[in-house]
């Protein structure tokens, strides 16, 4: 999609190595950064310079493109293997992607195993982007359905950011948004600020914004009562591991926003592709959930007066914080899965007839 009026991707090859957009500073600044070696890889994934499943998984390709690169010793790539999926615990697609890799590389010779490596990474790419543009499709038809019934502007809330940043383009839970604007459908986003690293505010309405499409920041809490004012068509959310029985694990304050959906008969749909469905797991209990450092919480990042980028502190500094990235929102409070393949209900039977 466009910043400034030019089409990126988040993520490719060239000379090498392997260039990013740095999220960590959007929206202030827009850097791209290359990274070399798979340790570089592990370090952009935990510290956020990209994130969104899907992007992380591709990330983890690459990481093993480069891992090659540097040394071509089997002990080497599995030990690169075990630490990008170690790099981020919740988003399923980062032990998807990084399987699948493997088991393309499994048997091969060194002097075929870079350029496999390589086209198998851009495979996941590729087919990433197909999927989400499939979403899109697919999402669209329930945007439709919402303005032929209201003819008027539909209002869509989402949470963090599922858009083409956490992805490879498109986005997931934004793909069905921009198809709808491209088609001439009056849409209007409110965009949950997404405490604590405000992926809502910095990045989704960011990229919306870019591609001329109306939306509003609000703060997380804000959701209930303009769905109790009926001020909401409609919820789209992205996941990072959705269960074979419709559980959805996603960003924190998601399961909050599905409750007050599901108290204001407003839908609530997860938008997926595939690679983020976990077969394995049954429970959602089973699913770690990311805990990460309490400073996200404490403290704030932003431009100060001479345009300088700033963290403060905003918490007492006696307090104790408890920082968990993801919860999990149950399938009945799922209105429907928009997948690469069609939208189905949140459960097994549905998932299986779509994708088994
Ligand atoms: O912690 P983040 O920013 O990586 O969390 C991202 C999300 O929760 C997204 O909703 C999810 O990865 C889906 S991205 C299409």
């Amino acid at each position: 999609m466009n910043i400034e009026g030019k089409a990126y991707r988040t993520i490719w090859f060239e000379n090498n190595s392997v260039k990013i957009i740095d999220q960590t500073k959007l929206p202030h600044q827009f850097i791209i950064k290359n990274l070399k070696t798979v340790k570089d890889t592990i370090n952009a994934i935990k510290s956020m310079k990209v994130r969104g499943a899907p992007l992380i998984g591709a990330t983890a390709a690459f990481g093993l493109v480069l891992s090659i690169i540097e040394n071509k010793d089997h002990s080497f790539l599995k030990k690169s293997s075990e630490d990008l999926i170690a790099s981020r615990p919740t988003a399923i697609n980062l032990k998807w992607a990084v399987d699948r890799m493997m088991k393309k590389l499994s048997g091969v010779n060194n002097n075929d195993i870079l350029k496999i490596a390589l086209d198998e990474a851009k495979t996941i790419v590729e087919e990433d982007v197909k999927f989400c543009k499939n979403i899109g499709l697919n999402g669209l038809k329930i945007i439709e359905e919402i303005y032929n019934k209201k003819k008027d502007i539909v209002n869509i809330l989402t949470h963090c950011n599922a858009g083409w940043l956490a992805t490879i383009d498109w986005g997931t839970a934004t793909s069905p948004i921009y198809h709808a604007h491209k088609k001439g459908i009056k849409v209007h986003v409110w965009v949950d600020e997404t405490r604590p690293r405000n992926q809502g505010a910095n990045l989704t309405s960011y990229e919306l914004n870019e591609e001329g499409i109306s939306n509003t920041i609000i703060a997380d809490n804000t959701g209930g009562i303009l769905m109790q004012r009926g001020q909401v068509d409609m919820c789209i959310v992205g996941t990072d591991r959705t269960l074979s029985n419709g559980d959805v694990a996603n960003k924190i304050g998601t399961y909050l926003k599905a409750l007050s959906a599901k108290d204001n008969n407003v839908p609530f749909y997860v938008a997926l592709p595939s690679s983020t469905i976990d077969w394995s797991i049954k429970d959602s209990k089973d699913i770690p959930i990311e805990e990460r450092d309490s400073t996200e919480l404490s403290h704030i990042e932003g431009l100060d007066k001479n345009n300088k980028l700033q963290k403060i502190l905003i918490y007492p500094q006696k307090s104790k914080v408890l920082n968990l990235a993801f919860d999990i929102t149950p399938a009945k409070l799922v209105t429907g899965l928009i997948t690469e393949k069609g939208v189905c209900e949140a459960s097994e039977k549905s998932l299986k007839d779509l994708f088994k």
